[in-house]
């Protein structure tokens, strides 16, 4: 099934944000995550490992709507639709990303945070954004200020977003989810903590809005 960016957002309003050193640890990890009631996480391509994360997870569990993160040009975009993503977020937006979503089908979720970024993404039908980095760019402030000029654009604020201030942005009627790594942090998922990660997962989930 393809989903398109609205979906995507719409599967959990937290997406966690997922560094991983081998492909085994993602698997336990997204089944870790799936069990406390989060069926959607980004594996970031910022370790070799992440590619091979994302088709383990694709193929070995298909429950998991698994995508990639770190997207930062068209190679990595190809990567990860050959390795299984079902969406791709970028930290960033370029035209060649643009482009090459033009002849993907999964989703392109980029990374936005100025006003002309904004614009450029909705000039080109993009209307599925991240806020990033969230909570240096601004944060709710910011998101309320977009809001005026950009009533059609929704984000994902990911970077600086923890249990704390996660509703202050999910409050929002241009959020529709946060991305963070405080859920699974590398660190836990190295240790192979997954009974913290499972209570983490479980306190968030109880007072998230949305
Ligand atoms: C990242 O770039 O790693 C993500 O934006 C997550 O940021 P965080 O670690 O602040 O949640």
């Amino acid at each position: 099934m393809i989903l398109n960016a609205n979906s995507v957002m719409k599967i959990s309003p937290i997406v966690p944000v997922v560094v991983v050193d081998n492909a085994n640890e993602a698997l336990d990890l997204a089944k870790v995550l799936y069990e406390g009631g989060i069926s959607v996480m980004e594996i970031t391509l910022r370790t070799k490992a992440g590619l091979e994360a994302i088709e383990k997870i694709a193929n070995e569990f298909p429950s998991m709507i698994v995508g990639a993160g770190t997207v930062c040009d068209i190679q990595d975009y190809r990567n990860a639709v050959n390795s299984g993503s079902k969406f791709v977020f970028s930290p960033g937006i370029t035209m060649s990303l643009i482009q090459e979503s033009k002849n993907q089908t999964i989703p392109f979720i980029p990374g936005v945070s100025s006003a002309s970024e904004i614009m450029l993404a909705k000039e080109n039908d993009l209307t599925h954004c991240k806020l990033f980095p969230a909570s240096l760019v601004g944060g709710v402030d910011i998101l309320k200020a977009f809001g005026g000029p950009f009533p059609g654009i929704n984000f994902c604020p990911t970077g600086g977003v923890n249990l704390n201030n996660m509703n202050d942005f999910l409050a929002l009627d241009n959020v529709l989810c946060v991305g963070g790594s405080w859920v699974s942090s590398s660190k836990l998922v190295k240790e192979k903590k997954f009974k913290e990660i499972t209570k983490i997962v479980q306190e968030s989930l109880a007072v998230v809005l949305k």
